[in-house]
């Protein structure tokens, strides 16, 4: 009990951002020591050169560029929901480029479920642990083969719903679908697993065509490229608004989904919920998972030379700061829970303050909220934080709407 007080204590302490360090170095700096950014001319110039810093000091190499093509639709249920939706099931061939030479295609499975009575529907593009099946139960969307990890009997989905909240396999999809958005879910597995020797095999296969000698490709940065994907399929489609396509991950997910907007502008905004260390949380002089805890738990997620980081993070020119900055002025919902110190919502907020001036310099005010606990989700940034630990909670849904509404509705 003494060590469980003791444990609560630090982890209010843990919370408070102005004990820590400001994010460093300041976002409008150059990084070729060249001056301030000072116009958004300048600013979009800057662009390329944080995402090379990111892809040399955190994720690895990233493909070139990419291409997806719809090899086939199938409408599951023209009548979802009590007709509220229709459901589809969506099978894409994605293809790598490096350097202008293609990796082999992989197959990614889709499952989309469209609004009947919105026309132009913005789009959550849904990164998820569980599979298609398990974000849309009861229905014939595709499903692998032996049961996934979110296939527990009766005990072992309330048990997961315990622990890690209402909503971590299945969002509330008549809520969703009534306030008039689009769901395309993908299990980001169908293409580069998330464990250790089979996901780095995938990414040397995709990466194989690299001629030069760039970093080791990590999982994090494939499965961001991989909400580019799904945006190439899905722009084309009249029903949907290709002016609203959001990408959504929770925890290593919302790493991703940072990722995929950071790298592509056709992404117009991005909930990233709990993303923590590698997604919105600083590296430097951090709380909760450090860089050498997760490269040694999760070596496929990032390249080698954020590994040797780790104890000594002061070193690296960049922090996450200008991973959310490279969204600016697009945006972006940060969640958090109060006990979950392990992904940092301190230095979550930090991070946000830290790429705020990108969004000032695009004309847009940014972080509106002083604390974490002032959640604004008609701000351009906005910061999120509820009681309880890591997961998917009855809160976090309509904090998410809320957000969406405010931007996207
Ligand atoms: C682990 C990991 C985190 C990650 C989380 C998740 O806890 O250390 O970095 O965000 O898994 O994906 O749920």
């Amino acid at each position: 009990a003494t060590s469980g007080c003791v444990r609560l204590t630090m982890a209010w302490a843990d919370l408070d951002p102005s004990e820590r360090a400001e994010a460093s170095p300041p976002v409008l700096e150059m990084l070729d020591g060249g001056g301030t950014v000072a116009s958004a001319g300048e600013w979009q110039a800057q662009r390329p050169a944080i995402r090379q810093a990111l892809e040399e000091n955190v994720y690895g190499t990233f493909p070139t560029g990419g291409e997806a093509r719809l090899v086939e639709r199938r409408v599951i249920d023209d009548n979802y929901l009590g007709g509220l939706a229709v459901l589809e099931d969506w099978d894409i061939a994605v293809t790598a480029i490096y350097g202008g030479k293609q990796a082999e295609p992989a197959l990614l499975h889709m499952a989309v479920m469209i609004p009947a009575a919105k026309a132009n529907a913005p789009v959550i593009l849904m990164e998820t642990f569980c599979r298609n099946h398990n974000t849309f139960p009861g229905t014939d969307v595709w499903r692998p083969e032996g049961d996934s990890m979110c296939d527990g009997d009766g005990i072992m989905n309330d048990v997961m719903s315990y622990v890690f909240g209402r909503y971590i396999a299945t969002p509330p999809l008549e809520e969703i679908a009534r306030n008039g958005y689009a769901i395309a879910a993908f299990h980001p597995g169908d293409v580069v697993p998330d464990e250790a020797a089979a996901g780095q095999a995938a990414l040397n296969d995709m990466a194989a065509p690299m001629t030069g000698d760039g970093e080791r490709p990590g999982a994090i940065a494939a499965w961001g490229w991989l909400f580019s994907r799904a945006v190439d399929v899905l722009e084309a489609d009249e029903r949907l608004a290709d002016s609203a396509m959001i990408s959504w991950g929770h925890s290593r997910y919302g790493k991703a989904a940072l990722v995929g907007a950071a790298w592509d502008d056709r992404i117009d905004g991005v909930i990233a919920h709990q993303s923590g260390t590698g997604g919105a949380a600083l590296s430097k002089e951090k709380v909760g998972e450090s860089v050498g805890q997760i490269t040694d738990g999760y070596p496929h997620w990032f390249s080698d030379s954020y590994a040797a980081y780790a104890g000594r993070e002061g070193g690296l020119p960049i922090d996450q700061h200008h991973l959310l900055a490279l969204i600016a002025p697009r945006p972006v919902f940060l969640g958090n829970a109060r006990r979950d110190v392990w992904s940092d919502p301190a230095g979550t907020f930090l991070a946000a303050q830290g790429a705020d001036p990108a969004w000032e310099l695009l004309g847009s005010e940014g972080l509106e909220q002083e604390t974490l606990r002032s959640f604004d989700p008609q701000a351009d940034i906005s910061v999120f934080i509820r009681p309880g630990t890591h997961g998917i909670t009855e809160e976090d849904w309509p904090a998410f709407l809320q957000f969406l509404d405010a931007h996207f509705r």
